[in-house]
């Protein structure tokens, strides 16, 4: 090895020494506990080298050992720091209180070069977010929702006439099941169209909708540098749809806005406000701003298809796991969907939301399952005035651009909050039990100005999908069952690495 070779590598070694221990010494210097990590791959090697999905990561960061008793603690993504934060009242400063300095999310995609990614209303960044949330929030106010209403029965008596046609005795795949339902369902609010997932096997829709769920080696590289590493993403270019994925919902949209204009229909849905913005955009005098991209709105419409299906999916499909191995439970429900239904074919919206039992059980899965897994938030500190310190735990000011992690699954199923926290038990949330309820340490849909916009929607869709699925119809655990949820480790939400498998049975009488 020559001379100048051995100076370079020398040289690099020592230059690797010194940043290693200047990185890995940040908790330290501020005083803050921290668990201890490994030069390069921090404290998140399960995650980097495909053993965990990111929201166990999270989970395990929350419980370890010689941390129970502390507010917070520090932790290494891969080489950046962030902190884990694990008391309720500080949740609450973070992103109620104070959430002026925690309106953005740490992920991020490419911002030059994705346009469905970056700017859709879960990534966009403020000022853009405020703006965005603020237009699209009245899609889902009560009175829209309600005028959707049969449009979603409609899809919810397509769910029963598929159950029926798998055939009584079969065991059935219930994540497809559910996930044909809910594509229907958002396709048919959102946009108007009829994605046929439920009568048709290939619905292109449902294809696509899946392809984003089902992540291959290079999809969870991408998704690792999203969620974990987002300064890398416009090195690396990563992009939160495929290509073929973007392709599919870059027409559908497009085609949706052009023959809304054409026809001058309004449904008073997702692409009503669309258009709406478009025609905002135009009207400005301004003669930058007077055209707005379509791959602008084309990115809002992507994220309801992404975020409205999986979400909402999951839920019913383990409320059905857990309601096949408690008999009793699901026989409880199914007398109220009896009774709600009387000679009816469907429940009346108001009727829906009255179901009391129905709301125990979907609560309780959301607790034990809670589908996001975590929340997390980006600190945004002025570059004058009051800056946010972790005062009164820690004198601590928070870098601008920290990342905070909070783990959902961790605090759902932490026997302080939750005695028995593995045992499914709607009973938790029967109205005569509020009082040894604590709702702060209760966040399926995360909290704050900034929590899930499609709550009620996501509710709704889920309790409307179960009672028609268990109208006529129970299901049963089966030799294909598993006895327990383990996660899969590459989806970027709560998922069983094995299909769930019911066996479905006509209710008869
Ligand atoms: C059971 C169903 C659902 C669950 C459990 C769920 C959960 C969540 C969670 C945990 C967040 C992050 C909140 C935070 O960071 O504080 C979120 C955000 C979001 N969800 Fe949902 N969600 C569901 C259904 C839906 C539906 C049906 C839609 C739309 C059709 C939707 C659209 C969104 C959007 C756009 C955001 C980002 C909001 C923003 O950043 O302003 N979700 N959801």
């Amino acid at each position: 090895m020559s001379t100048e070779l051995l100076f370079l590598l020398g040289t690099l070694a020592i230059v690797f020494y010194i940043w290693q221990k200047r990185t890995y010494s940040f908790w330290k210097r501020h005083g803050v506990k921290s668990i201890r990590s490994l030069p390069l791959l921090g404290n998140t090697r399960e995650f980097l080298t495909g053993r965990v999905p990111f929201f166990e990561q999270i989970q395990k960061f929350h419980q370890a050992p010689g941390f129970e008793n502390e507010p917070f603690v520090g932790v290494y993504m891969a080489y950046r720091p962030a902190l884990i934060i694990r008391d309720l009242d500080l949740i609450k400063t973070v992103m109620i209180k104070k959430f002026q300095y925690f309106n953005n999310r740490v992920l991020q995609t490419d911002p030059h070069n994705d346009a469905l990614g970056f700017n859709n209303l879960f990534f966009a960044r403020s000022p853009a977010w405020r703006e965005l949330r603020t237009k699209i929030s009245p899609v889902f106010t009560t009175g829209k929702i309600k005028q959707m209403y049969p449009l979603m029965v409609k899809i919810g008596k397509n769910l029963e006439d598929s159950a029926e046609r798998l055939g009584s005795g079969s065991n059935i795949q219930v994540k497809d099941l559910c996930a044909r339902f809910t594509t229907d369902l958002i396709a048919t609010i959102a946009f108007g169209l009829e994605a046929n997932a439920l009568q048709n096997a290939r619905s292109e829709f449902f294809y696509h909708n899946k392809a984003i769920f089902s992540l291959t080696l290079s999809r969870a590289i991408d998704f690792a540098i999203i969620f974990m590493l987002p300064a890398l993403a416009p090195l690396a270019r990563v992009k939160l749809f495929s290509k073929e994925t973007t392709k599919f919902i870059r027409s559908s949209i497009n085609y949706v806005l052009t023959e809304r204009e054409r026809t001058g229909q309004k449904r008073n849905d997702l692409v009503d406000i669309l258009l709406a913005m478009k025609r905002q955009a135009s009207a400005n005098s301004e003669e930058s701003l007077k055209t707005i991209d379509l791959d602008y709105l084309v990115a809002q419409a992507a994220i309801f298809q992404t975020a409205g299906f999986e979400t909402s999916s999951s839920t019913m499909t383990l409320t059905l796991y857990e309601l096949a191995k408690n008999n009793d439970l699901q026989q409880r429900l199914r007398q109220e969907i009896s009774d709600f239904f009387g000679d009816e074919d469907h429940v009346s919206y108001e009727r829906i939301q009255e179901m009391p039992y129905l709301s125990q059980v979907v609560n309780e899965t959301l607790r034990k399952y809670p589908i996001v897994g975590y929340a997390e938030r980006e600190c945004s500190q002025p570059d004058e005035g009051e800056r946010f310190s972790l005062d009164p735990y820690h004198n601590m000011v928070l870098p601008h651009g920290m990342s905070i992690y909070i783990s959902t699954l961790a605090i759902h199923r932490d026997p302080q909050y939750w005695p028995d926290p593995e045992k499914f038990d709607p009973e938790r949330f029967n109205p005569s039990n509020r009082d040894s309820l604590n709702m702060d340490a209760y966040m399926p849909f995360g909290v704050g100005p900034r929590n899930c916009i499609g709550m009620r929607l996501g509710l709704l869709q889920s309790k409307l999908g179960l009672v028609h699925l268990l109208r006529n119809h129970r299901v049963y655990t089966c030799e294909q069952t598993v006895d327990k949820i383990e996660w899969s480790p590459v989806s970027p939400v709560i998922a069983s690495k094995h299909d769930i498998v019911l066996r479905l049975e006509k209710v008869s009488g």
